[in-house]
């Protein structure tokens, strides 16, 4: 799998991508969200694909395991990189998705890895065991959805560098761990509670990260990506 940085195009729609995107003479590895897919629909991937780029779409299917398993075979056929769905689904769903994923993949193409939102960052431990009642800190149920992901073939999780090391330690140096949340040294935090740096994210047991807003949102984003990547490949 490619390990570049992973740039989130969280741009509302296809003109501001393709501004984006023009900035840079080389192949990328980006990340087509809800924003981006719901607007422009699956028309956005095939352009951004005939474009060079890989393509991790981020849509995090949540349904029965049949609907889940439907999806994923229409998905497989956009040819995308990395594609995923909510642990909090369960096994039977996951199974489902790889699946519908593995059906849907044209012979002689590589199927795209599959992996597994765990808590979201959003989420505090606080409302985790009000909401969800689960009697967990958050690492605990963090840990215990990277196991059920793992036995359910997937190929990885997403999660905050906070808790990388911990799911490579229990399952494995090459199940995937994708980590947002990054940032450079001295700038905005935005929304994000849990924040790393691209070096302090590959010390802490990333396989790959996620950059929005600290590329897009520069002044100069071809610089912050070159600034993001010499720091994540050092
Ligand atoms: O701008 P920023 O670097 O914070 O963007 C991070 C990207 O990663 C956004 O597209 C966001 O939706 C996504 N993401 C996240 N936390 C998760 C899953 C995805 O920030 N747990």
């Amino acid at each position: 799998m490619n390990t570049k940085p992973i740039l989130a195009l969280d741009f509302p729609s296809e003109q501001h991508v393709f501004d984006f995107l023009q900035q840079f003479n080389e192949p990328l590895f980006v990340k087509i969200g809800m924003e981006l897919y719901m607007q422009e629909g699956p028309d956005i991937v095939r352009k951004v694909k005939a474009l060079g780029h890989d393509i991790f779409l981020d849509l995090k299917l949540h349904d029965i395991p049949n609907t889940v398993g439907s999806a994923m075979k229409g998905l497989a056929k956009l040819g995308v990189d990395l594609v995923n769905v909510h642990a909090a689904g369960g096994r039977p769903m996951m199974e489902a998705a790889l699946e519908g994923l593995e059906a849907g993949t044209a012979v002689g193409s590589k199927r795209a890895a599959l992996i597994a939102v765990t808590q979201l960052t959003s989420t505090t431990e606080e409302q985790m065991q009000r909401e969800q009642k689960i009697a967990l800190s958050l690492q605990e149920s963090v840990l215990h959805y990277a196991s059920l992901t793992k036995e359910a073939g997937l190929n990885g999780v997403v999660c905050s560098v906070h808790e990388a090391q911990a799911i490579a330690d229990a399952c494995g140096e090459d199940f995937l761990r994708v980590t947002p949340g990054i940032r450079l040294a001295g700038g905005d935090t935005h929304d994000q509670k849990r924040i790393a740096t691209p070096d302090g994210a590959k010390h802490d047991g990333s396989s790959l990260i996620v950059v929005g807003r600290a590329v897009t949102g520069a002044q100069n984003p071809v610089a912050a990506y070159k600034q993001v990547r010499e720091l994540w490949e050092a």
